[in-house]
């Protein structure tokens, strides 16, 4: 039996509204928000710029350097201003998905800061704001080897789901619920996926084939903002 969601999206269906803008902080080197649902991320880059403190410089490449932020209100109760280990985790988890697309060795020496702040939090915020993210360093002319798209995929019950929302990762009937965020380029490649819940590996094939049909529609979506507004 296919899980019933109750927002009445098919399993393999994305949230909705999807936005993409880029442009969005003029005084930012390039910027970029992404919406999935109730869930909203904005990303501004600042560099290539020296790198302090020097003592953290890469002769031989560039760094790229993730700060992730939910802001206090973006969820009904408030959180706690500052950095918590949730938010460095996700710093970190950002940075790798997105650097193996970034040409980080045109730039020893140097550093590219990488803002993102989530206004709005209803689950996939770490997927909206690598989509945020990617199309702020291209908005930025930071030269990258393609583009990344993030969505999670997941298992409701039984059922293999995609984009799950907060309160379809709080399910806990039956098999409860299975959160796998990922990252790819538009050919398919990798750049991060994590899992979070108990899947088996025929699904999870079934999940990660998901999340690559979703992920270049994100794709289009990105592509399509930055067009609209070109390299700054
Ligand atoms: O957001 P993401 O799914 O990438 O990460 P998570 O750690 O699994 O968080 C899931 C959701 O829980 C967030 O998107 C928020 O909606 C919510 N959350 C919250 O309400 N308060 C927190 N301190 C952390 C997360």
């Amino acid at each position: 039996m296919v899980f019933k969601r109750e927002d009445g999206r098919k399993p393999e269906e994305l949230r909705k509204p999807i936005n993409a803008k880029v442009g969005i902080i003029p005084n930012a080197d390039g910027s970029a928000m992404y919406q999935s649902g109730e869930t909203i991320a904005i990303a501004a880059v600042y560099g290539p710029k020296e790198h302090h403190p020097r003592n953290q410089r890469n002769p031989r490449k560039g760094t790229l350097r993730c700060n992730y932020n939910m802001l206090s209100f973006s969820v009904t109760d408030r959180i706690r201003p500052g950095p918590s280990r949730r938010s460095t985790e996700i710093s970190k988890i950002t940075e790798w998905a997105l650097t193996p697309v970034v040409m980080l060795e045109k730039y020893p020496n140097m550093v590219i800061d990488v803002h993102i702040h989530m206004i709005q939090a209803d689950a996939g915020t770490r997927c909206a704001g690598i989509n945020a993210a990617a199309m702020a360093l291209a908005h930025a002319g930071i030269p990258m080897k393609n583009l990344v798209s993030s969505v999670a995929a997941g298992k409701l019950d039984k059922t293999v789901v995609l984009d799950l929302d907060k309160h379809e990762e709080d399910f806990e009937e039956g098999e409860g619920s299975t959160d796998i965020p990922i990252t790819m380029t538009p050919d398919g490649e990798i750049t991060h996926i994590q899992l979070d819940g108990k899947i088996t590996s025929k699904q999870l094939k079934e999940a990660i084939e998901m999340a690559k049909k979703a992920s270049k529609e994100i794709y289009e979506i990105q592509k399509k903002a930055l067009k609209e507004v070109g390299e700054k």
